[in-house]
């Protein structure tokens, strides 16, 4: 703590002068997420905040999706990530062009981009989903067939939960697919009374060992209200460590895996990116204007 006072002290002080605000993921480390965030949140909870934020700048803790996201939507305002190379390995997965050739291979079909995606990918999608209304999206489409993408772990755990037909990209989150069905087994062996939760990215025979399964304000929902004993959080590191701080009595029992590119987030970035207004997010405003109505399409349902 002695070392991060000093950044905090900072930062907050600028963000004050420069009409800033910080909207933070729960993935982002602790002295992040409880010292100089405005706002945290899931990814939709993110998107819903950015509609409403009132300052000039907004600084983006999360990675570069979340941050085009929030550029998506307050095309007026800058939007500056600590780190542009904050990627994510769904983003990376696919295209526009591979967007564009899957719509030729399956003509009418409609197509769902998780918001895990390029602004490039979002512009050739008809809406947008987060892990926490995946399934309230496709069947709003009133369709029996959709395209899902780029997730096939999370394409599949909708597919679980609904009759829609769902036709799946092959991306997988480099963090969750490394989770295993028979880690989790093991630690249910050896308590039985143990909780165990995790995030829809994660591979089926996990989502299977799960006592519940949800984006990761739903997880740390969960944990807020049931207040298990133990319980192991099948997803990024950092998650357990901001609940744990509120939930004192609520043992979280390891394993976890680190998101590389949420870690590329830190308070000297933070810094650093008020003092320079830097790395700007720009967004082609033609590709803007089309992936805006994917991400207004998905913000706009009602919950
Ligand atoms: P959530 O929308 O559940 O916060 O997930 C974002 C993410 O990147 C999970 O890996
Ligand atoms: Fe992307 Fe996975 Fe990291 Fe989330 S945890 S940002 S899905 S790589």
């Amino acid at each position: 703590w002695p070392f991060f006072a000093p950044y905090v002290k900072a930062i907050n002080e600028l963000k004050a002068a420069r009409n800033a605000v910080i909207l933070a993921h729960n993935y982002q480390t602790p002295e992040i997420y409880n010292c100089v965030a405005d706002f945290v949140g899931d990814s939709l909870q993110l998107a819903r905040q950015a509609t409403k934020v009132d300052a000039e700048i907004i600084v983006q803790c999360g990675v570069h999706f979340m941050a085009e996201t929030s550029k998506l939507l307050n095309p007026e305002k800058t939007v500056l990530i600590p780190d542009a190379e904050a990627g994510c390995s769904l983003a990376a997965s696919i295209t526009g062009a591979d967007v564009r050739l899957l719509r030729e291979r399956y003509p009418g079909v409609p197509v769902v981009a998780y918001v895990n995606t390029s602004a490039e990918v979002k512009a050739e999608v008809d809406i947008c989903c987060t892990s926490s209304n995946a399934v309230q999206v496709v069947e709003s489409l009133g369709s029996d067939r959709v395209m899902f993408l780029p997730d096939r772990y999370l394409a599949r755990y909708v597919a679980s939960q609904t009759t829609v037909s769902i036709i799946a990209w092959h991306g997988a989150c480099e963090v969750h697919e490394r989770f295993t069905g028979e880690e989790l087994r093991a630690y249910r062996n050896a308590d039985p009374s143990i909780s165990i939760i995790a995030h829809p990215e994660c591979p089926p025979d996990v989502i299977a060992e799960a006592d519940f399964t949800g984006s990761t304000a739903h997880m740390i929902d969960w944990v807020r209200t049931r207040r298990p004993r133990r319980v192991v959080m099948v997803t990024e590191c950092s998650m357990a460590d901001n609940v744990a701080a509120e939930t004192p009595g609520v043992e979280f029992v390891r394993p976890c895996n680190l998101c590389p590119h949420m870690k590329r987030i830190t308070l000297p970035k933070i810094l650093d990116s008020l003092l320079t207004l830097s790395e700007e997010v720009v967004v082609d405003p033609q590709v803007a204007e089309r992936a805006r109505r994917a991400v207004e399409r998905m913000v706009n349902l009602k919950s």
